[in-house]
């Protein structure tokens, strides 16, 4: 009987439960393999005694998937290559990784992670020839070579659900609102909801924004006979020259956000309205993933454990084309997937009118 382990990496999002269920489904359904769950990412196999557990049928029930969350846990900030120590220093902890794999006595590691994790996990894999299969997620949405990530479907319904309750409001009080969702590097959630909320404004890491243009598109709200407007703006975004605004320290990190109050202030002068911000943070990670969600990561989680019967491995399972597909992990790890700023749903928004920033041309 084959063995293989499963962790989740990175921040949390709503459908990691759906994914987990499904490869444990699979595996011991269809193949009769025995699954083990490592907690806390990476973690879990650093640690001695190591930290799992092995999952049954009873483990996965349906109600997993409306369980938001990892049931394994995720630990966020240990990368095993540049783990920090409590004494501030970092070590290199790559060995107890795969020491800890081999006494497990597992054979395959599927990996479900963002961009990030999944560099790291695969320079991980392929120093301890592990052989890895990667599920993306993230509600960034900005893995490469899929088109959704487990996660973002659900958050993008609760930054769309966020605007549907700041309008009625922002229209009251002849307000300007700002929401400012969640986006470290990219801006995929602020123009899926921007658009999808009716906003006035849509501001994304990808592309620059002038403090003017947007005082322009207010105006023109106004012109055309509405005295309230709605403002998107990714976390990720800096003030109009550049500068980073995310720099609030929590225990000699960089935190994100702050855009929101930033635009807020210059606003309020720039074209004489109230402004009120909304920071959504991490509601939209939490919570009982979307339809979309549910469908994507039991699509996923199947794929996974079909490719590694099918000795398909270093690969990561990815949304193309309406369906489930794979790609070469090499392909994905370390790359960025961005908003394109000339692409169908950037001319989407400019042709709603909505202001997105400009771009040289
Ligand atoms: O990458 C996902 C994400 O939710 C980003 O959108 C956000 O900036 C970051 O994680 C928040 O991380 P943490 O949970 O460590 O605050």
């Amino acid at each position: 009987v084959k063995r293989i382990g499963i962790l989740t990496s990175g921040g949390d999002c709503a459908g990691l439960n759906a994914a987990l269920r499904a490869v444990v489904h699979r595996a011991i359904r269809t193949y009769g393999w025995r699954v083990f769950g490592i907690r806390d990412g990476s973690m879990g196999l650093m640690t001695r005694p190591l930290n799992y557990v092995e999952f049954d049928l009873s483990l996965v029930t349906g109600d997993m998937l409306r369980l938001g969350g990892t049931i394994l846990g995720t630990v966020n900030k240990g990368d095993p290559f540049h783990y920090p120590m409590p004494d501030g220093s970092f070590r290199d902890r790559s060995a107890e990784f795969v020491e800890g794999y081999r006494e497990l006595g597992i054979e395959a590691l599927v990996v479900i992670g963002g961009d990030g994790s999944m560099r790291i996990l695969n320079q991980l894999c392929r120093l301890g020839g592990i052989p890895m299969v990667g599920i993306p997620k993230t509600i960034d949405n900005d893995v490469a070579q899929t088109d959704y990530a487990i996660g973002f479907p659900t958050a993008l319904d609760v930054a769309g659900e966020a605007i549907d309750r700041l309008a009625p409001t922002a229209a009251s009080h002849h307000r300007v609102m700002i929401l400012e969702v969640m986006g470290r590097d990219v801006g995929h959630i602020a123009i899926n909801a921007g658009v999808a909320g009716g906003a006035d404004v849509i501001l994304i890491p990808e592309i620059p924004y002038s403090l003017d243009g947007i005082a322009a598109r207010i105006a023109a709200v106004r012109a055309e006979g509405r005295n309230h407007a709605l403002l998107v703006v990714a976390e990720g975004c800096k003030t109009e020259s550049g500068e980073p605004v995310s720099t609030i320290q929590a225990g000699g990190e960089v935190r994100y956000g702050g855009i929101g109050h930033y635009l807020a202030a210059k606003l309020a002068e720039l074209v004489q309205a109230e402004t009120r911000v909304t920071v959504l943070g991490h509601v939209q990670r939490g919570g009982m993933p979307s339809m979309r969600d549910r469908v994507v990561a039991s699509a996923f989680g199947v794929h996974a454990v079909d490719l590694i019967a099918a000795g398909k491995l270093g690969r990561m399972v990815a949304w193309q084309h309406g369906q489930v597909g794979d790609v070469p992990l090499s392909d994905v790890a370390g790359i960025t997937r961005a908003v394109d700023p000339y692409g169908p749903l950037a001319q989407t928004a400019r042709g709603l009118g909505i202001y997105i920033g400009e771009l040289p041309v």
